[in-house]
């Protein structure tokens, strides 16, 4: 698989971390919007090839950087992937939200931000949501989600916290079962309720 990340990278590490011994599914290469993000220096470390993009806009560019990948995984990738690199790579590309999409997606919800909606509605579960990346940001089918509650005394970095250990652990469990399952051609919906994922 090719690993799109814009930033520090532990849902990469989360990555490397599980599939080091994988049977079914390896990294295999790295790609960044930005020359200067950490995840690239965990990439290094693992001693997985790094590419950074010249223009993250350009489909054809996209297309070659993610090479034979079967899989496409944005982990903390920043940037829309051009509709045109989407219709290439339909149902390849899967992304990793940190709330319960439907809600709390779309442009502009990333990082605390997701985390201070969630907060400001007062909703009383948050999570982790992994689905497939189409033209829409955070719009493309669910593949799993991993509850997690949210805390009256919460703020948006605790929060954030506790969504983000969840989403280490989601994303090789999805990660792997697509590898096994040969990377369908068409949408899947997973569970891991034997995982102990509930609410
Ligand atoms: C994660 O919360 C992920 O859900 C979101 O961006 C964040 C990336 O964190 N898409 P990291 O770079 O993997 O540490």
């Amino acid at each position: 698989m090719a690993v799109l990340v814009s930033g520090g990278g532990t849902n990469l590490q989360a990555l490397l971390d599980a599939l080091r011994d994988s049977p079914v599914a390896r990294i295999d290469r790295v790609v960044s919007n930005r020359a200067d993000a950490a995840a690239l220096a965990r990439a290094g470390r693992a001693t997985v090839r790094t590419i950074v993009l010249a223009n993250p806009d350009d489909p054809a560019e996209i297309v070659a950087a993610v090479g034979h990948a079967r899989l496409v995984v944005l982990a903390g990738y920043l940037k829309r992937i051009p509709a045109a690199a989407v219709a290439r790579l339909k149902w390849r590309v899967i992304n990793i939200h940190p709330a319960l999409l439907p809600a709390f997606g779309g442009p502009g919800m990333y990082g605390l931000r997701v985390h201070e909606a969630v907060l400001a509605s007062g909703a009383a579960r948050s999570g982790a949501t992994v689905h497939y990346v189409d033209e829409e940001y955070d719009r493309g089918p669910i593949i799993a989600q991993w509850p997690v509650p949210v805390r009256r005394d919460d703020t948006p970095a605790t929060l954030a916290a506790r969504v983000l250990e969840v989403e280490h652990r989601l994303l090789p469990l999805v990660v792997e079962e697509l590898a096994r399952r040969g990377v369908p051609p068409e949408p899947v919906k997973l569970s891991f309720e034997e995982k102990g994922i509930h609410d």
